[in-house]
């Protein structure tokens, strides 16, 4: 079988999908009220999504993700997300959602062959829910994460995203949160994508080692050796199953271990976060319709424009001027 590996030596069996630019949520540091989103024919179709995935399968890829914007949001997408967690080859299939749907979409995701989940929540707090993501689902999302808690996924996972002054002082709150519910937590610096309006990044910065400093007031802390081949950096809790984690592309770079490539809405095949290095897969899916081959070559060609690693400045405009929700992060 086919191996994929970069110009720097790394394995690629890991690929990000995202499904959809749309979000019903408009996070205050991941976009603006007014955001404009793809047209619909500039987006990939499901059909074209799950080629382009058992494509990657064939070569090589174990694990995929489903992002978006909000994956959920996307009509049909339970069908996509089944045939691909069905592919022979694959050894799991993940998402990562911003929780609104979990509510009614928790026992469908596990039937269709999903076996972890990774749920954005950055505070318990509703009308700071409000403040951050600009739309009143406090209640909708925890209710989502409750109903996902109760069913046998292999694994749930929270990721708060933490800003000074804006949600910093809820970090042991939010262990609190994961920890009694079974769940991992990952706490994120935020990353200069795209230019947006009504919120100062560097202003809001807060380190990942200042995040363990607060949990570790509370629990007691211990590196782990675990990992998911992606960024986060784990920590053993004391008295707990759950794992604390971290993922910091500014105090801690994790690019040398990078498993990863992404697959955004609308086709393009992005060889890493922090850079707009690309290839166009759309044009060549639409004039060679299931020409697994050519797909394939032109793959190959991308993984060459592979960076060694991302460069942000949160001093800086931001460099990248696409948004978050169009790579699913
Ligand atoms: P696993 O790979 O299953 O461990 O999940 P994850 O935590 O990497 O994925 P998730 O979709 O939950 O993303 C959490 C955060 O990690 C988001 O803010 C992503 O943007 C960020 N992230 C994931 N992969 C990369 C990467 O390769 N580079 C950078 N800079 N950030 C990443
Ligand atoms: N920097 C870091 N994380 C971000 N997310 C969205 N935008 C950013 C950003 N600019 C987070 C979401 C979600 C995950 C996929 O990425 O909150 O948890
Ligand atoms: Fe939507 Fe996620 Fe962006 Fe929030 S961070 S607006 S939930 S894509």
């Amino acid at each position: 079988m086919s191996e994929l590996i970069d110009p720097f030596g790394r394995k690629i069996d890991y690929l990000r999908i995202s499904v959809t630019d749309r979000c019903d949520f408009r996070c205050t540091y991941c976009m603006d009220e007014d955001v404009s989103f793809l047209a619909r024919e500039q987006i990939l179709s499901l059909e074209e999504i799950v080629f382009v995935a058992q494509t990657f399968i064939a070569m090589g890829t174990k694990r995929i993700r489903i992002t978006g914007g909000e994956p959920l949001v996307r009509k049909n997408i339970l069908w996509a997300i089944e045939v691909i967690a069905n592919t022979p080859g694959l050894e799991e299939l993940t998402i990562t959602t911003n929780g609104s749907q979990l509510y009614k979409m928790a026992p469908a995701l596990l039937n269709a062959g999903v076996s972890r989940i990774n749920i954005s929540l950055d505070t318990l707090k509703a009308d700071r829910f409000y403040e951050l993501t600009r739309r009143d689902k406090f209640q909708q999302v925890i209710d989502g994460i409750d109903a996902a808690a109760q069913l046998p996924f292999k694994r749930l996972k929270i990721n708060s995203v933490i800003l000074k002054g804006r949600n910093h002082d809820e970090v042991p709150d939010l262990a609190k949160f994961a920890l009694t519910r079974g769940l991992d937590i990952s706490y994120i610096e935020e990353m200069p994508l795209g230019v947006i309006h009504d919120h100062d990044r560097a202003a809001t910065y807060m380190s990942s080692d200042d995040v363990i400093e607060a949990i570790s007031e509370h629990y007691q802390l211990s590196p782990s050796t675990m990992t998911t081949g992606g960024p986060t950096r784990y920590y053993q809790v004391a008295g707990y199953e759950n794992r604390i984690g971290t993922i910091s592309p500014h105090s801690h770079n994790f690019c040398d271990t990078c498993n990863r490539v992404r697959l955004t809405a609308e086709g393009r095949l992005l060889l890493c976060l922090g850079n707009e290095h690309s290839k166009d897969l759309k044009s060549l899916l639409r004039a060679n319709p299931n020409n697994a081959l050519l797909l394939k070559e032109r793959i190959i060609d991308a993984l060459a424009l592979k960076p060694q690693q991302h460069h942000f400045n949160l001093d800086e405009p931001p460099q990248i001027l696409r948004f978050m929700s169009a790579t699913g992060g």
